[in-house]
C-alpha cells in the first residue's frame, strides 16, 4: 500500500530518501547521450554517476508529490536540477576555481580527464539540462510549465545566481566578509539552485501563486540553512566521511560561515533557518510531513 505523507516517520523517510535516489539514478543513467566523442561523454557519466546525495531532484519530486503529482510528472525536471548541480561541481573543483582532488568519493572530474575535457563535460551536462527541460515539455499541456521551468533554472544557474556566487565566492578568498556578504553569495551560489528546485518542481505540479510564495520561502531558509552545514562539515567533519577534501575553505582562505559567527553560532543560525523554514508549511495546506522530513534530513546531514 502506498504510504501516505502524513503517516511518514524517520525511518519511512529514510526509505523514501533511498527509493527516489534509485529512481532519479536510473533516470539520469538513461538521459546521457549515446553518441558524441567518447571521451566527454565518459567525462560526464564519471561525474554523473560517481554518487551524490540527489539532495535537488528529491526535492522537486518532494515538493510535486506534496502538492498531489507523482514521479512521472516531474522526474525529468528533477533530472535536470541534478545535471545543472553536478555541472557546477565539476566547474567548482578546477585549478582555477577551488583546485580540488577529491569529490563524491572519487579523484574529481579533472584529475582523471584532464582540465579540458572536464570544463566540455560540465558544459554539455549543462547544455544537456535545457534539452530535457524542452524535452519534457513535448508532452501534452507541459508546453507552458516547460517555459516557466526553463526561464527559472537559467535564471537560478547564472549571473544572478549560482554563477554570479562562484564569482563572488572566488573574489572573498583572502577577504573578511561580513555577515551579510556572505548570506549574500551563499544565497546566489548555492540557494539560488535549491530554490529552484522546489520552484520547479511546484510549476511542474501547477502550484498556485499563494503555494509558490510559501515554497518560495521554505526554499530560501533551506537554502542558506544547507550552505552553513556545508562550511561546518568542512571543519568538523573527515574527508572519508565527505568524500570530498575536509579543510579545504580554510586552505583557500574562504570566509565562511562558522568562520564569522563560530560553530555554535553557525549550527544556531541553521537551526532557526529550519524552524523558519516549517514554520511556512504550515499555511500551505498540504500535508507538510515530507517537506519538513527533508528540511531536517539536510540540516542535520552528516555529509
Ligand atoms: C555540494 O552539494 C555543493 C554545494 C552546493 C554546497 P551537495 O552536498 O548536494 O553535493 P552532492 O550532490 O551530495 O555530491
Ligand atoms: C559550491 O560551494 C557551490 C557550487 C555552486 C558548486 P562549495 O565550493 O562550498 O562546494 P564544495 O564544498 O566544494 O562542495
Ligand atoms: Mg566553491
Ligand atoms: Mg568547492
Ligand atoms: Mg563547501
Amino acid at each position: 500500500m502506498k504510504m501516505l505523507i502524513t503517516e511518514m516517520n524517520n525511518i519511512d523517510l529514510d526509505r523514501y530518501l533511498t527509493e527516489k535516489k534509485e529512481l532519479v539514478n536510473l533516470a539520469l543513467h538513461n538521459l546521457q547521450p549515446v553518441s558524441g566523442p567518447e571521451a566527454v561523454r565518459a567525462a560526464m557519466n564519471y561525474s554523473l554517476e560517481a554518487g551524490g546525495k540527489r539532495l535537488r531532484p528529491i526535492l522537486a519530486l518532494a515538493v510535486a508529490e506534496t502538492l498531489g503529482y507523482g514521479e512521472e510528472d516531474v522526474i525529468n525536471v528533477a533530472c535536470a536540477l541534478e545535471l545543472v548541480h553536478t555541472y557546477s561541481l565539476i566547474h567548482d573543483d578546477l585549478p582555477a576555481m577551488d583546485d580540488s582532488d577529491l569529490r563524491r568519493g572519487k579523484p574529481t572530474c579533472h584529475r582523471v580527464y584532464g582540465d579540458a575535457i572536464a570544463v566540455l563535460a560540465g558544459d554539455a551536462l549543462l547544455t544537456l539540462a535545457f534539452e530535457v527541460v524542452a524535452g519534457y515539455g513535448m508532452k501534452p499541456g507541459r508546453a507552458e510549465k516547460a517555459v516557466r521551468i526553463g526561464a527559472e533554472l537559467g535564471r537560478a544557474a547564472g549571473v544572478t545566481g549560482m554563477i554570479g556566487g562562484q564569482v563572488l565566492d572566488l573574489e572573498a578568498e583572502g577577504r573578511e566578509l561580513t555577515l551579510p556578504e556572505i548570506e549574500t553569495i551563499s544565497v546566489m551560489k548555492t540557494g539560488a539552485l535549491l530554490k529552484a528546485s522546489v520552484i520547479c518542481g511546484a510549476i511542474a505540479a501547477d502550484a498556485g501563486e499563494k503555494e509558490l510564495v510559501l515554497l518560495s520561502r521554505y526554499a530560501t531558509n533551506i537554502g542558506t540553512a544547507f550552505q552553513i552545514v556545508d562550511d561546518l562539515l568542512d571543519v568538523e567533519s573527515s574527508t572519508e566521511d565527505l568524500g570530498k577534501p575536509a579543510g579545504a575553505d580554510q586552505e583557500r582562505f574562504k570566509p565562511t560561515f562558522p568562520a564569522v559567527l563560530g560553530p555554535e553560532g553557525a549550527r544556531s543560525k541553521a537551526e532557526a533557518l529550519y524552524h523558519e523554514a516549517i514554520e511556512t508549511l504550515d499555511d500551505l495546506g498540504r500535508p507538510v510531513e515530507l517537506l519538513t522530513g527533508l528540511a531536517h534530513k539536510l540540516v542535520y546531514r552528516i555529509k
